[in-house]
């Protein structure tokens, strides 16, 4: 679970639910308030090479571009092409080969582990293609989970996951498992718990590549309205065109570069 990497395995962490919260006595509006907007976002000569069997691959050949606060633009590109590598690099869980990449001015390429396993948890979100839920937890413990792992108050995080759960519709599913739920409702239990923190920059990758057209849908205008509400800065790799049409931007990638900027 990328998100939750720095402190080893969540399943270490006493189970979440040993002071249940119930929704009635939630404060309003845990996704409003304190919103804390997007990051700026400036990538310069991305490098990122993979030695495989005694050969580098260049993967990432030298990429420039910015996201500014509280854009929301698409990764496109065939199979293969690097898209996975850009957002892993750009989300700080791999290291690029060379190249800069800074977070409001910040070099994050600087940072020493510490520092960066913290940086990540709190700046940046990430949603995958598979929810990577643990199974043994509700949705409400899977969304509260980042601010566990960060040792916010239990309540806090409960009060947060539920509304930000309640926000995207599922507030009447916070005590089902992941078993328990649809594969469109899956994933928004991932999206809940990528924006418990208010991340200042979301990274999904191929988020919707498991749902059905009509479930893909809600699940992109669910991006698209939250990235109006919180003002978070979002980058989404996709293979639906659809997806790709409604952002303003598109970042088409091949050969190792952004070759097309729509
Ligand atoms: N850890 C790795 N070691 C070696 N090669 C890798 C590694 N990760 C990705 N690659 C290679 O990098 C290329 C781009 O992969 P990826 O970023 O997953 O593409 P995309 O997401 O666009 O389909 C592929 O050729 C893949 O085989
Ligand atoms: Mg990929």
């Amino acid at each position: 679970m990328a998100s939750l990497t720095p402190e080893g395995s969540p399943t270490n962490l006493a189970h979440p639910m040993t002071t249940p919260t119930s929704p009635a006595a939630l404060s309003p509006a845990a996704t409003e308030g304190d919103a804390r907007g997007g990051a700026r976002v400036s990538v310069r000569g991305l490098v990122k090479a993979f030695e495989h069997g005694g050969r580098l691959i260049e993967v990432l050949r030298g990429l420039d571009f910015d996201l500014a606060p509280g854009e929301i633009a698409s990764v496109v590109g065939a199979s293969g092409v690097g898209k996975s590598t850009l957002l892993q690099v750009l989300g700080t869980l791999d290291a690029p080969t060379s190249g800069s990449i800074t977070f409001d001015g910040v070099d994050v390429t600087a940072m020493g582990a510490t520092r960066l396993a913290e940086f990540r948890n709190r700046e940046i979100g990430f949603v995958f293609q598979f929810h990577h839920l643990l199974p043994e937890f509700t949705a409400l413990e899977n969304a509260m989970m980042p601010g566990l792992i960060l040792r916010m108050p239990r309540r806090l995080c409960a009060e947060r996951a539920a509304a930000m759960l309640a926000r995207i519709g599922l507030g009447d599913r916070l005590s089902h498992r992941p078993g328990e739920l649809s594969g469109g409702e899956q994933q928004r239990v991932a999206l809940a718990r990528a924006l418990i923190l208010r991340p200042r920059l979301l990274l999904a990758d191929e988020p919707t590549g498991n749902l059905d057209t009509k479930t893909g849908r809600q699940m992109h205008d669910l991006f698209f309205e939250l990235n109006r509400e919180l003002g978070t800065t979002i980058l989404i790799v996709t293979h639906n065109d659809e997806l790709a049409t409604k952002t303003p931007r598109r970042l088409r990638m091949a050969d190792g570069l952004i070759v097309e900027r729509e």
